[in-house]
Parts: C-alpha cells; structure tokens; sequence
C-alpha cells in the first residue's frame, strides 16, 4: 500500500491557504484532523503493517499531522487578525463630528442686571441683606417715616394680605430690619429683591424688581451719595455717563434726589429717548432721614446714612433699549434668546 503523504499534505496546505475566512478553516480542519478525518482514518491503518512498515508510516502520519497542525495554527491566526481588523473599521467611531449641543437658556435679563448691580457694589465694599416679600406695614411704611395715614402710602397704592401685611411696596424695609438688627454700628448693604405694586402699563409693572442701598457711618454726607452713584453709573453704562441729582420728596430720607444719567443715545445733546431733554431717571436717593435714624436704633446726632433705590427692569431697560417693561415677565423666547449665555 502506497500513500503519497507528501500530495497530500500539498493539497491541504493549499486548501489552508485558500480558506478565506475561520469557517472554511473549520471546514479544511475537520477534514483532516476531525475524528473521522483523513489523519485518524490513516491512523486506522497502522494495525495491518508489519512492525517496520508500522515505524515508517506512523513518522509520516505524525509528521503530516504536526505540519498541518501549524498550518491551520497560522492561518488562524492570520483571519482571526483580519477578522478582528475588519470589526473594529466597521464599528469605528468619528470622534471629529461635532456633539449635540444641548439647549442652554440664557440668562434672563433681568437676573443678568440684578447681579451685575450686586458685584459693583459688593466690589465697593457692600454686603447683600435678605429682605421679605410679604412684610408688615410697620416696616414698608411706619419706620420709614409713613405713619398711618401719611398720603405717600397712597402713592404705592399696595397688595395687602390682611390689614398689618401686604406685599412690600418697596425694598426700603430692609433699611428698617437691617438697622434694627444693628443698632448704633456701621452699616454698608444693598438688598436685592421683587416689590408688588397696583401698577400696570408699558413702564410700570404690578411686579418689578428693586435693589436698595444703606450706608450708615460718621460724619457721611451728599458728596459719599453721589460719588457712590457715579461710580456705579459708570460701571454700568460707561466711563462717559454723569449723573445730576434733582432735589426730590422720600419720607424716609432728607434731603431727598431723583437721579439722572446723561443719555447714552444723543450724550446729554437731547434726543427722543431722553425726552429731549439729555437725561434719563434712574433711581431714588437721599441722606437718611434722622426721624428713620432714631426709629431705628441710631443716634443721629452721631450717625448719618445715605440710601437709594434701583429700579432693575429701568436699568435693564436703558442698557439693552428694551421698550416695554412688560417683555420681562413674557417668557417669549424670541426677546429671551437675545441675552448673552451663561
Ligand atoms: N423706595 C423708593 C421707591 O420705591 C425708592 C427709594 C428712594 C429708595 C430713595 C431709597 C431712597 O432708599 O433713599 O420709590
């Protein structure tokens, strides 16, 4: 009996190196090396030779076995590699594209011009008080020089709850409080926050937002107002604003000024956005009045104050040429979309 080893270990190399992928390999290895493969049925053989046939033809079977055995080996390994090459160019990712922004609100403008108030005064020294929105009129009006039925509580015609609490009118309570809680020592705040009033049109709002100012000290006059003034107009609106006081009415404070800005549209020139007259109002102001003082827990033959009161939709108003009040409270996302982004 003749078996031509060398043939056929030719053809299986071959059909090796042909399998194109592990699935034909199998196929090429179950052929030859399977339990019923060519190698065992040759194996089969071994028993009808003489004892030197035996030698002989079992080394070819072992070495064909062991030559095909690292074939198949090789070739697994070389499609296992492109196997794996071709998954990961499939399941490759672009890590060039570009996210999904996520939508991002902008900040409201009235929160944008609130904080932009508080860090120039914190800048200045300020601290930040908490007021309360429902408050006792004993804080919004009588210890602010308003005892009952002074006419300037009809001015702020209010919201009440019952008939000792309404919504506050102003920020201005927060003087009270802040006082009360410190008697007689050196006082330096702003407090921002909503005041509600009976008020509904394109500059007016039965909501809006106040920052006051409190700074109680010695020897404190008109000139520390209106240079703390100056300095926050200029940090809002621009190194080339004035301001101009003219003299004006609060209970709670005396001397009493409104507060102008030069207008940042025509410089003090006179245009259609001031009126023609080249200023624009910007808050209320004054020295604190000594009856307030006293009140309060403050000896005013020692102690002098100034306060004032920003309007924040105004402010927000004049720095973004905003025309009606009103498109704060909106929530429409055309207007609210234009303010910068966090
Ligand atoms: N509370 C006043 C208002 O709501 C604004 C104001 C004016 C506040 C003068 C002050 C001030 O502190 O000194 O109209």
């Amino acid at each position: 009996m003749h078996t031509d080893f060398e043939k056929i270990k030719q053809e299986a190399l071959t059909k090796i190196n042909l399998a194109l992928d592990l699935g034909m390999l199998d196929e090429v290895r179950n052929v030859y090396l399977a339990k019923k493969g060519l190698v065992m049925s040759l194996m089969g053989r071994i028993k009808d030779l003489s004892p030197d046939e035996k030698r002989v033809f079992g080394q070819a079977i072992n070495e064909l076995k062991k030559v095909l055995e690292e074939a198949l080996f090789a070739r697994h390994e070389t499609l296992s590699t492109i196997a794996l090459n071709e998954k990961l160019e499939n399941e490759k990712l672009d890590l060039s594209l570009p996210g999904k922004e996520p939508f991002i609100a902008p900040q409201h403008p009235f929160h944008l011009i609130k904080d932009e108030i508080s860090d120039i005064f914190i800048g200045m020294g300020y601290q930040i008080a908490e007021g309360q929105e429902v408050e006792e009129d004993y804080f919004n009006f009588t210890l602010l020089n308003m005892p009952e039925n002074h006419p300037a509580r009809d001015m702020q015609d209010s919201l009440y709850i019952d008939n000792k609490r309404l919504l506050r009118t102003h920020t201005s309570p927060v003087q009270a409080r802040e006082m009360q809680k410190n008697k007689n020592k050196p006082l330096k705040i702003i407090s921002p926050g909503k005041v509600y009033r009976r008020d509904d049109d394109m500059t007016h709002s039965h909501q809006f937002g106040q920052v006051e100012g409190l700074v109680i000290g010695e020897g404190l006059s008109l000139g520390n107002l209106k240079a703390t003034l100056d300095l926050f107009v200029k940090k809002m609106f621009g190194p080339k604003r004035e301001i101009r006081f003219r003299s004006s009415y609060f209970p709670f404070t005396e001397p009493s000024v409104e507060v102008d800005v030069s207008c940042h549209e025509c410089n003090g020139k006179g245009c259609s956005t001031c009126k023609g007259t080249g200023w624009i109002e910007i808050l209320g102001a004054g020295m604190v009045n000594p009856n307030v003082l006293t009140m309060n827990g403050y000896d005013p033959t020692r102690f002098s104050g100034f306060a004032f009161g920003i309007g924040i939709e105004r402010v927000a108003m004049l720095r973004f040429g905003i025309d009606d009040i009103r498109r704060f409270y909106q929530n429409d996302v055309r207007f609210l979309d234009q303010f910068p982004k966090r």
